[in-house]
């Protein structure tokens, strides 16, 4: 099978060489939450989701180049999330891919800021990329409900904080599903949907490739929520152990962690399955499957 560790590692050396690019220009004192934007876009980062979109548009024959704006655009949206996600007034992290949090390095208003810049930006590199003006629509409505506050990951961040404060919710894995579906496999989603769009599928490539990532997505917050319970803090690159002391509703807290690993076993047997009809072409996808449950940090 494929090394994916490996083919993760050469595609976000060659993202990361092309991504520094789009920050540079900016002077005076303003400047300086760019360089926020900057610091918390390069500091490391396993690149899944730009991934997903080059190799999901791969399917159908488009290139790195081509995909690159919209893999760009995403990551600058995932990173705003993780620097507001790191907020004091969220879940108040120090560390963040084994580095100071952005509102640790700078404070906390660049912190703010970098994430607005982040997520404006985004829109700014969809809207002046070469993708045709329907593929660029498309894009960007779909980005924005991904991210968003009615079904997206700021939906899914504002449960995620409401369910802390409830101590026995009445149905919790209708709940947690439902977080963890908005506030990380939205994104996901948009990473395949993204490659779908770009790479001109049909529809029924399209639901093919949606119904592999809500499964992985699923599974990659549990793998999240466990690597929180039992991961290594210098492989993780995150302050550990904080889902339990801040009663975050997760599988974990609600089933353990033997229960979930299952779980997360199964979703990704199934995306696997679901992924399979692409043959060779799809090997990639179907190895990114087993490392996202497989994953040490
Ligand atoms: C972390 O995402 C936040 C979640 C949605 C769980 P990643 O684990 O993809 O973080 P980076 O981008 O590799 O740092
Ligand atoms: C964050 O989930 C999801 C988003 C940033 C949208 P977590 O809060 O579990 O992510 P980590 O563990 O801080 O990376
Ligand atoms: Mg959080
Ligand atoms: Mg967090
Ligand atoms: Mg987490």
């Amino acid at each position: 099978m494929t090394d994916i560790k490996a083919v993760l590692k050469a595609y976000a050396d060659r993202f990361n060489s092309e991504i520094v690019g789009l920050f540079d220009g900016a002077t005076g004192p303003e400047a300086r939450v760019v360089e926020a934007m900057k610091y918390s876009v390069l500091n490391g980062g396993k690149r899944l989701r730009p991934y997903l979109v080059c190799e999901t548009a791969g399917l159908f024959g488009k290139s790195f180049e081509q995909s690159f704006p919209a893999a760009a655009s995403l990551e600058m949206l995932h990173s705003y999330s993780l620097i507001h996600d790191d907020l004091p007034a969220m879940d108040n992290d120090d560390l963040r891919r084994g580095k100071p949090t952005c509102h640790k390095q700078f404070d906390e208003a660049t912190a703010i800021l970098a994430g607005d810049g982040l997520l404006t930006y985004a829109f700014e590199v969809l809207a002046t990329s070469d993708y045709p003006a329907d593929v660029k629509i498309e894009l960007m409505k779909l980005l924005s409900r991904g991210a968003g506050a009615f079904k997206g990951m700021v939906a899914g961040q504002m449960l995620d904080l409401y369910a802390e404060k409830i101590h026995k919710p009445e149905n919790p894995l209708a709940l947690i599903s439902h977080i963890e579906e908005m506030k990380t496999g939205c994104l996901l989603s948009y990473a395949c949907e993204a490659g779908a769009v770009i790479g001109g599928a049909d529809e029924k490539q399209r639901q093919i490739l949606l119904n592999y990532s809500r499964k992985i997505g699923i599974a990659f917050q549990i793998a999240d929520d466990i690597l929180d319970a039992e991961g290594d803090p210098a492989l993780v690159g995150k302050t550990l152990k904080k889902d339990k002391e801040q009663n975050k509703l997760t599988f974990v807290s609600c089933y353990g962690i033997e229960k979930a690993r299952r779980i997360s076993q199964d979703l990704i047997a199934e995306a696997m399955d679901i992924i399979s009809v692409f043959n060779a072409k799809g090997q990639n996808l179907q190895a990114l499957a087993k490392f996202i449950i497989e994953r040490n940090f």
